[in-house]
This record gives C-alpha cells, structure tokens and sequence, in this order.
C-alpha cells in the first residue's frame, strides 16, 4: 500500500466521472462476489463509475456485448454466493487467443484488439481479479499501459507474494468435510480410500484437509513419493487393527521420477491434471491387496458458499485494490502480509509458485503424527 516500494503512479484520467472496470478471470472460486461487490460499493463510494467486464479479460475484445453498468442494485445479496456474477473463463487469453484457422485452432495475439475495447468502453482502470494466469495477463497488459491492479483469487493457494488468497479456506473445509464423510464408508468396508483433490503445483489443499480430516497419507507435488513408504503405511493401518486408511493426493502430485498425470491440453488453455488417484488406489490394491476406492473431488471445491474467512478477506481486498487506484498507484496486487493489506508489484506476484514450504509447521507436525508423505 503507500509507502512501497516500487511505486509506479500513473493519475486515471481526471476531466471526466472516471470509470473503472472490473473482470474475474481464470477458475472461479468462492468470494469472487463478495471481491466484486466490495470493489463496486467502495468504487461507487469514491466517486468512479463502475462497469463489469463479463467473461474475464476475453470480454474486452467485443466490449458492447460484454462491458456492462454496474450500480448498487447489481451486487445486492451476492457476498455469500459461490461463483461470479461476472463470468469467468481459463481460455480467453488475448495475448494467445484460440482461434480457429481452416481447420486447426491456434493461438493469435489479439491483445491490441482488447485495449481497443478498453477505449471503446472508456475505461480509466481495470482491477484484475484472477490467479497466476490472470494475474500474468494483467501484467502483461500494464506493460501495454493499461493501468491495473490485480486481487489475487484461488483455491490452490499458490500465489506467490500473498499469505493466502480467498476461496483456498472454503476448498479446504469442502475437502475436510468430504474426508470425514470417508471415514465412516472406509471403515464400514474396510477399504482404503484415495481422494484426489485439486492443486496443480502446489499441495495446500491436500495438506491443510489431510491433516484436519485425519488421512493417513498426504501426497503433495512438492514431495514425490514412492508407492512403497504409501503401502507401508496403509498396511500399517491394518496391522495394527484400524482396518481401513484414508490417502489425499493432490492432482499434480508425483511419483518419483515421473512426470504429472495429465488428461489432454487444448489450444490457449492449461493442460488438464487428472489421474493420480486412480493410479495410487490401483497400485495400492495391486501391492496390498488391500481393496482401494478413488474419488476425485474436482469442481465441488470451487462451488458453494464462500466461509466467513474468504468472504472477509475477499472484501478487504476488494476495497484494498480501489484504494490504490483512487491513488493512481497501479501495475500491482493487493496481498495479505497477516494482520496487514498490502501491495505487492504485479511483476513479483507471477515470479514464482506459492509452493508449500518443506520446512512448513504443518508438515512436521503431521510427521510427528505419523502420518506419511510417501517420502520415508
Ligand atoms: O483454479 C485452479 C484449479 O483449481 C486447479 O487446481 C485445477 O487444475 C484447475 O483449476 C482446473 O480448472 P478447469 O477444470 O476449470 O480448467
């Protein structure tokens, strides 16, 4: 916030009411209402004009058909309600558009086209609400000269430059939850059960609900792990008469020496992670004999109501995020630097992964507990 370093300033445009746009770009997440309805009211209570950018920074290319008023009627009753009012997608990159070319789809930069929009629409600012792609894209734009300012969403948990980001406390409960109801089935049948749940590079979903949900092995892409330590351990379970165990994996999480487990890649998307569940349930029962079951959580994380410690943080950064464009202080992302909010150079923010630490207080403790990582 004022005071750091790195500063660059650049006025929005001061002759008219200056109006500000705002996109949710990349996954949804819950909170992303709740960012959107305290960026609009503090914006409003600032004196911009405010207008949403539906589809995320795609909605820039055709502004009529996307760039909508927004005024207090339009984000009345919306803090508690999972997804974005707004819109979203994780393949509308106007730096790599996809577009279809005969019969190939290739990626094309159309990202004059969308500044074009941005005039169109008579935009003085845009506030980013996205994840490292996005947040990339926001850069990227800034670098154009468009003034910015990103608030940093997602539920892995892997931005870099902030304490946490808004929807990773609702993921965790939804996959906490999901554990407990596990238990009980697993137990009933005697099984292991291996949950995956999302989290490409980083594994704070799978650490924080594993180790609140009481799994008895934690897979993490920061830590690859060898079949072998994960059936000692599930084995273990039932030497010791609790006939049945509880696996979470992240879906980037690896085996040793091998790459990701991943299901396809489309032109101007991410490639898609997925199988690692599978893959350790099967092996598991191959190596035990163990009967073994995989469900992978997906989508449920990012779906239902917001917690009150997303819809908290959300909102402070929503008007967090104004605060700096009402003083003309963009290229950056609002973070949280626990108990304060501050500002970080966008340019950081995407410099690296959020990953989870080695020497993190949660993994010592959960090895303290016994529980494995499938490393030892
Ligand atoms: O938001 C990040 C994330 O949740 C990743 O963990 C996951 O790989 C990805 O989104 C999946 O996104 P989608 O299915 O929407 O392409």
């Amino acid at each position: 916030m004022p005071g750091t370093k790195n500063k660059s300033r650049s006025k929005p445009a001061g002759k008219h009411t200056k109006r500000l746009g705002i996109l949710t770009g990349g996954g949804d997440c819950p909170g992303l209402n709740a960012a959107i309805r305290a960026t609009v009211k503090t914006a409003l209570n600032s004196g911009w004009r405010v207008y949403g950018i539906k589809g995320g920074f795609a909605g820039l290319l055709d502004p009529k058909k996307h760039i909508i008023s927004l005024g207090p009627d339009d984000i009345k009753g919306i803090i508690h309600i999972g997804g974005t009012i707004l819109g979203t997608t994780n393949r509308g990159n106007p730096f790599a558009f996809p577009v279809k070319v005969g019969d190939e789809w290739v990626e094309k930069d159309l990202s004059e086209k969308a500044l074009a929009g941005v005039k169109e629409a008579g935009l003085d600012a845009v506030i980013a609400i996205g994840g490292d792609g996005s947040l990339r894209i926001a850069k990227q734009f800034y670098d154009k000269g468009l003034p910015i300012v990103g608030i940093p969403k997602t539920i892995d948990n892997d931005l870099y430059g902030t304490h946490i980001t808004f929807g990773f406390d609702t993921a965790v409960s939804t996959a906490t939850d999901a554990i407990d109801k596990l238990h009980s089935t697993a137990e009933s049948h005697q099984r292991v059960m291996v949950v995956e749940v999302m989290g490409r590079y980083a594994g704070w979903i799978a650490l924080n609900a594993g180790v609140a949900g009481g799994a008895d092995v934690i897979l993490i892409p920061e830590i690859p792990f060898e079949m072998k330590y994960v059936v000692r351990k599930t084995d273990e379970r039932y030497k010791t008469g609790s006939n049945f165990a509880i696996i979470i994996t992240a879906e980037g999480a690896t085996p040793k020496g091998e790459e990701q487990r991943t299901v396809f890649k489309k032109v101007g998307q991410e490639v898609k992670l997925g199988g690692i569940g599978d893959y350790v349930a099967g092996e598991v029962e191959r190596l035990s004999g163990h009967e073994s079951r995989s469900l992978v959580l997906g989508h449920l994380q990012r779906g239902g109501q917001p917690t009150t410690s997303d819809r908290l943080l959300a909102t402070r950064f929503g008007s967090a995020a104004v605060r700096l464009a009402n003083e003309g202080f963009f290229g950056q992302m609002v973070a949280l630097d626990p108990p304060h909010i501050k500002s970080v150079p966008l340019e950081d923010a995407i410099s690296r992964t959020r990953s989870v630490p080695l020497t993190s207080d949660i993994i010592r403790a959960a090895r303290d507990m016994g529980i494995s990582f499938g490393d030892e």
